[in-house]
Formats: C-alpha cells, structure tokens, sequence
C-alpha cells in the first residue's frame, strides 16, 4: 500500500510542487510565483500528497466563474467573491504514484470541501489526453463561446473545458 497520503499544502511543499508540476506539464510552464499566490489566496483549495516529507503530488482549485479560464502562468491578482463556481488549475501526480488510487480520493475531498462552501459547480481545462480520466471523474466537456475557445488555443492542442456538478 502506498504511504503517500493528502493533507493540506503548505508553503514549505512549494519547491516540490513546482517540481512535480515540471515533471507533469512540460508543455505548460507556470512560475512558481503562480503556485504561491493560488496557495496564498485559496489555501483551502490547496493539497499536497505526501509522505515524510516527501511531496509526490498536489492539486490546486480556486473561486473561478464558471464559463472562463483563468490565464496560464500569470498572477490573479485577487478571486472573486462568489463560493458558487470553482476551477481546479491542476492534479498532478509524479509517475512514481501513479495508478495507486491516489486520484479520486482527492478529487472527491475537494468535491466534498466545496460542497460546504455551496459551491455548485467545478470546471478545468483537460490537458495530456485526460478527457477519459476527467469523465471518470464525473467532469462533462462543455462548449465554450469565442473567448473560451480562443483560451483553450493558449493550451495547446487537445485542451478541452469541462465541468462538474458538486453539492446539490
Ligand atoms: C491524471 C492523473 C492525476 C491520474 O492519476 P493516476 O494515479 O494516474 O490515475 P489512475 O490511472 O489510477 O486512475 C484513477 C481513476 O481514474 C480512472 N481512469 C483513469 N484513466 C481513465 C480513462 N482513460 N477512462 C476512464 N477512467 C479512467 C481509473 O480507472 C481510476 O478509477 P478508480 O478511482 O475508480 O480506480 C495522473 O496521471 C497525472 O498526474 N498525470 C499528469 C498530470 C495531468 O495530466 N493531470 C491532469 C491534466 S488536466
């Protein structure tokens, strides 16, 4: 069984997530001032996957208005003050803690936060071929209108903008 488990991120795990996110997204780079600032500002959107101190994975979500993506590798500035949409900006395992079931309890713990916020609904952009993984997940591919697709061009190819209900 693996010893890597969830727990809230910290700032100390920011070196490692900025690693694990190099490893991961090596077609879309983020500065780690990127990491701070979402860890800064939504720290309850923040989770990092480790054992003694060893972090191998994290995921960040954050306020979002549903319908827009947020700009890749840039600072935000400041959130909304609605708790109703979120975006989930990354979950990123290291390849050493793939395939362990590490995925899904995450992403229903985030789920579960969210709900007693009343949030309603979260969305990401697909990235690495994870359209199948997200839709296990219980996202749905949305179609945006210009701005979304023309965002989504800024990801790549293969990018897809997609949501899920949470609470009820
Ligand atoms: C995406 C990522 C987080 C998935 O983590 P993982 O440990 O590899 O996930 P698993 O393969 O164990 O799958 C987790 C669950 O999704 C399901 N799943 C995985 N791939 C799937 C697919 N193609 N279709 C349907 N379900 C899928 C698995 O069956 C499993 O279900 P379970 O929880 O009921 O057992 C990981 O591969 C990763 O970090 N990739 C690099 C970063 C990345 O691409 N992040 C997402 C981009 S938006």
């Amino acid at each position: 069984m693996s010893p890597y488990t969830w727990r809230p991120m910290g700032a100390a795990d920011i070196d490692a997530v900025v690693a694990v996110a190099a490893a991961c997204f090596p077609d879309h780079f983020e500065a780690r001032a990127c990491f701070e600032e979402r860890l800064a500002l939504f720290p309850q959107g923040c989770f990092a996957l480790s054992s003694e101190g060893v972090v191998k994975g994290y995921l960040i979500a954050y306020p979002w208005p549903l319908g827009a993506i947020p700009p890749l590798n840039s600072s935000l500035g400041a959130l909304p003050e609605e708790r109703e949409t979120f975006y989930l900006h990354d979950l990123a395992l290291h390849p050493d803690v793939r395939g362990q079931g590490h995925a899904r309890p995450i992403v229903e713990r985030l789920s579960g936060a969210l709900s007693a916020m009343e949030g309603r609904s979260l969305a990401l952009v697909s990235v690495n071929d994870s359209v199948a993984f997200w839709r296990g997940m219980g996202f749905e591919p949305v179609v945006g209108d210009a701005a979304i697709t023309r965002k989504l061009e800024s990801y790549g190819g293969g990018s897809t903008y997609m949501v899920r209900a949470i609470g009820w």
